[in-house]
C-alpha cells in the first residue's frame, strides 16, 4: 500500500468568553449569559470546571472526534487541528504539516462566522484541498436574505419576507401578514429562534425585532410564517449530484401552544418538551410526485448556491402543498442524530461511507 494520506480536520473549540460575538461573563464561578433570563447554553464541563457554552457548537467536537475515527477506519491519517483567533499560527501548522487534504469543520474565527468563508480562502491561498462547499458559497450561504434573492431570481419560492436593519422603522410590509417568524439573518442551528419568535401582532414584533439586534448585534429577517409540514432534502456529490431520501420532522409530540418549528431547544435542549416533541422520521411520507418536486428544488437550489460535495436543504410544504424553501446549508452537521445521517442511512450509507465519501469527492479537485 502507498502513503496514506494526510487529512486535517480542522474545527474550532467551543470558547467560553464570548460564543458567536455574544458575550458570557463569570458570575458565582460559572460563566452564564450576560443577559438574563436567556437560554441558548448548557452546563458543560470542561477541565473541572463548568462553563457555559454555546452547545450548538459543542455539537462539532462530538463531530470532530467520529470524523477521526471514521477517517482512521477508512485507513486515512487523520490529525485534528482547532482554528481560534491565531490564523498566524494556522498558516504555520499548514506549511509544516503540509495535508494532502483538509476536512473543513471551520464555522467561525474568533467567534465571528463571517470569517468562516475566509478561512477556506486561506486553504485556497496555501493551495491545499479542502472538504465542502468553497468560500463564495460560505459567505452566500451565512446571509439568509442574499440566499432568498438569488433563489427567487432563479424562479424558486421562498417564504415572503422583509429585513429590519438596527435603525429600520419596525413596520410590517403590507405584503406579509401575521403571524410571521423573526429570525436573525446571519446565524445558523435555530440560535435564536424560540417559540416566541413567531408573531401575530405589531407590538410583539417590534419586541422580537429588537431582541434579534441587541442579542445577535445584527439585521432580523422577518418571514411568511408557513404552516405546514418541514422536510430535509440531504444531497451528496458534484458532477451528478445524489438527493437522498427525504427527512421529515415530526412534530406531533408538541402539545398544542407549541409552534411546530424546530427551535433552539427543540435542536439542542435534550429533554425539553421540544426536543422530545420534534423527531427526525425518514423518508417522509410524500406522494412521489411531491417527492420528486422537492428533490427537484433542493437539487437546483444546490446547484444555485453553488454547493459542493454534501449539503441540506430545508423546505416547508404549506398546507396547501405549496414548497417553500427556508434554507441551503452547506457543509451541514452530518453527526449520527442530525437530519443528513438520517437521509444517507435510508440511502444505505453509514457514518464512515458518508465521511468517505466526502474525502473522494474533495480529492477528485486535487487533479
Ligand atoms: N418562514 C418560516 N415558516 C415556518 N417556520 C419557519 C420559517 N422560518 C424558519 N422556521 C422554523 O425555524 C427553524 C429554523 O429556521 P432556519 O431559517 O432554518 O434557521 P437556522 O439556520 O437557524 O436553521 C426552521 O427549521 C423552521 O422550523
Ligand atoms: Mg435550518
Amino acid at each position: 500500500m502507498g502513503k496514506k494520506i494526510r487529512i486535517a480536520i480542522l474545527y474550532n473549540q467551543p470558547v467560553t468568553g464570548s460564543v458567536e460575538g455574544r458575550k458570557y461573563v463569570a458570575e458565582n464561578g460559572k460563566l452564564q449569559s450576560e443577559l438574563s433570563g436567556r437560554r441558548n447554553g448548557k452546563q458543560a464541563k470542561t477541565n473541572g470546571r463548568y462553563e457555559t457554552v454555546d452547545i450548538s457548537e459543542m455539537g462539532v467536537l462530538e463531530e470532530m472526534e467520529d470524523i477521526k475515527c471514521a477517517l482512521n477506519a477508512l485507513g486515512y491519517r487523520a490529525t485534528t487541528f482547532n482554528v481560534d483567533s491565531d490564523i498566524f499560527h494556522l498558516i504555520d501548522v499548514l506549511r509544516g504539516e503540509k495535508p494532502d487534504l483538509i476536512f473543513n469543520l471551520v464555522e467561525c474565527v474568533e467567534n465571528d462566522s463571517d470569517q468562516e468563508m475566509n478561512v477556506a480562502g486561506l486553504y485556497e491561498l496555501l493551495k491545499i484541498p479542502y472538504t465542502g462547499a468553497g468560500s463564495l458559497t460560505l459567505g452566500i450561504a451565512l446571509d439568509k436574505p442574499r440566499v432568498k434573492e438569488i433563489l427567487a431570481a432563479h424562479g424558486i419560492r421562498t417564504p415572503r419576507y422583509q429585513v429590519f436593519r438596527m435603525k429600520d422603522k419596525i413596520e410590517l410590509d403590507p405584503k406579509l401578514s401575521f403571524p410571521v417568524i423573526v429570525k436573525p439573518s446571519r446565524e445558523d442551528a435555530s440560535v435564536g429562534i424560540s417559540d416566541d419568535s413567531v408573531v401575530y401582532s405589531p407590538a410583539d414584533l417590534r419586541k422580537r425585532v429588537r431582541y434579534i439586534h441587541s442579542e445577535f448585534k445584527q439585521p432580523a429577517l422577518v418571514e411568511q410564517y408557513v404552516e405546514g409540514r418541514e422536510i430535509n432534502v440531504a444531497i451528496m456529490g458534484n458532477k451528478k449530484p445524489v438527493v437522498f431520501p427525504i427527512s421529515e420532522i415530526d412534530f406531533s409530540g408538541l402539545t398544542a401552544d407549541m409552534h411546530r418549528i424546530v427551535s433552539y431547544d427543540a435542536k439542542w435542549m435534550q429533554g425539553t418538551v421540544a426536543y422530545v416533541g420534534t423527531q427526525g422520521v425518514c423518508p417522509a411520507r410524500l406522494s412521489p410526485e411531491d417527492e420528486t418536486a422537492m428533490k427537484d428544488i433542493a437539487l437546483r437550489c444546490y446547484r444555485i448556491i453553488g454547493c459542493r460535495d454534501y449539503a441540506r436543504v430545508d423546505i416547508r410544504l404549506a398546507k396547501n402543498g405549496t414548497p417553500y424553501v427556508l434554507e441551503v446549508n452547506p457543509n451541514p452537521d452530518i453527526s449520527d442524530d442530525a437530519g443528513f445521517a438520517r437521509s444517507a442511512k435510508a440511502h444505505g450509507l453509514a457514518f464512515n461511507q458518508v465521511v468517505g465519501k466526502i474525502v473522494e469527492y474533495a480529492l477528485e479537485r486535487c487533479h
